[in-house]
């Protein structure tokens, strides 16, 4: 069995790329929250035409959707006036500066994520070390611009993320930190604390703590540089929920992971920390699927179960990186249309999954993580993918019309 996330974090190819300059941006009006009536008001706003719209929101046939096998974005129903009545918003992450897929910069890549999508995460601009690259000095520009343009085109926002240890986002001043665990958590926190505090009102929901629990020994605490400093403790993660809370009462926060909707091990720690959280009062409101999955692993029963067992314990719970491998052995050369209806029905089947395991009240939304397969993140120089909805000219693959046959059904 191939686990591309693995792959994904020897990927630390990606590092040395970033980099970080300033972007202005516009301001505007309605963003929507998380709750299930506010983003109806935002996809009636919405660019698509009505025509288009209304078919597949008045239908649940699957043919009103979608039938080519690749589609000019102006054909197609936007994704978000499907789940106007489902309870959640429909999300993509987007690159800032540094990024390839800088949204600021391409107006193609702007149509297209106003049409389709409610909800916006960056994919790296609101990391550690873009909002506070050395302690104390905190750089909110990019990020602000990212509000500002998810709030003028009706999107909320959704921070990403408050503590993560991929090491060319942590800080220089966290990695070589000397002082006690006592003092790394009030530094750590300062970081929680000021960026929720920024952000409040803005971002409707973080990832409070990113990916902390370990794969390699699925029964324990990530040894992250934020578990040894804290003293060999996952104590952080819990500062980090309070903190995050006490800045900005009004976000929903989140545990973000990946592999839990298969792994038992990781799962069971999962839903072992929110047992304690709920037993002590530490302010968690939901999980986040990563959902960093391949066309034929894991199972969708498997999927379903493990969202069930995160709504079984009354949390929300979002798909919050979701992609498709088609290219897990590394043989495809190009996405063939064989391929490509395998993964439509993949699509399909994860979005049913989630519509099928979590009830409205507790769905907090699905995020595809990027918009064309082309600037996906599993691309690097030795591994091409398709994992996404959106051909690299911004036509549409059969994958997005299986989110959209799945989300004009769901109920
Ligand atoms: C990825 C970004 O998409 C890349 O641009 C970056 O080089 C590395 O990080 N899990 C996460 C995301 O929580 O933050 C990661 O994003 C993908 C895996």
């Amino acid at each position: 069995m191939w686990q591309f996330k693995r792959l994904g974090y020897v990927g630390g190819l990606f590092i040395s790329m970033m980099v970080i300059t300033a972007c202005g941006g516009g301001g505007g009006n309605n963003a929507p929250s998380l709750s299930t009536g506010s983003s109806s008001s935002v996809s009636s706003s919405v660019s698509m035409s009505s025509s288009s719209s209304s078919s597949a929101t008045s239908s649940s046939s699957t043919s009103s959707v979608s039938s080519s096998s690749s589609s000019s974005s102006s054909s197609v129903v936007a994704l978000k006036s499907l789940v106007t009545t489902l309870g959640f918003p429909i999300g993509v992450a987007v690159g800032g500066p540094g990024d390839s897929d800088n949204l600021f910069t391409n107006t193609m890549m702007q149509t297209v994520v106003n049409t389709h999508f409610n909800s916006l995460v960056a994919g790296n601009i609101m990391k550690m070390s873009y909002l506070e690259p050395t302690q104390g000095n905190f750089t909110f520009n990019d990020a602000d611009a990212l509000y500002n343009y998810a709030h003028a085109n009706g999107m909320v926002l959704h921070g990403h993320t408050l503590i993560w240890h991929a090491d060319y986002q942590v800080p220089g001043y966290i990695k070589s930190f000397s002082g006690t665990p006592t003092e790394f958590n009030t530094a750590l926190m300062n970081h929680v604390t000021q960026v929720a505090t920024y952000f409040a009102g803005k971002v409707v929901s973080w990832d409070v703590v990113n990916e902390a629990i370990d794969d390699n020994n699925p029964a324990g605490w990530r040894q992250s540089v934020f578990y040894v400093k804290s003293g060999n403790s996952n104590v952080f993660i819990e500062n980090a929920f309070n903190a995050a809370h006490a800045a900005d009462p009004g976000a929903k926060l989140f545990y973000n992971d990946y592999n839990i909707e298969w792994s038992a091990p990781k799962l069971g720690m999962v839903l072992s920390m929110i047992d304690d959280f709920k037993n002590r009062n530490i302010p968690i409101d939901g999980i986040g699927f990563q959902m960093h999955v391949s066309l034929n692993f894991p199972s969708v029963s498997t999927i379903q179960a493990s969202l069930q067992a995160v709504a079984d314990k009354g949390l929300m719970v979002r798909i919050s990186e979701l992609d498709v491998a088609v290219n897990s052995d590394n043989t495809l050369t190009a996405l063939d249309a064989n391929t490509a209806s395998l993964q439509k029905q993949r699509y399909k089947d994860i979005v049913n999954a989630y519509l099928t395991a979590v009830p409205k009240a507790q769905r907090a939304g699905i995020t595809v993580w990027g918009l064309t397969d082309d600037k996906s993140w599993l691309n690097t120089s030795t591994h091409t993918d398709w994992p996404l909805l959106f051909n690299a000219d911004f036509s549409t693959k059969p994958a997005f019309d299986g989110v959209a046959e799945a989300l004009a059904a769901g109920m």
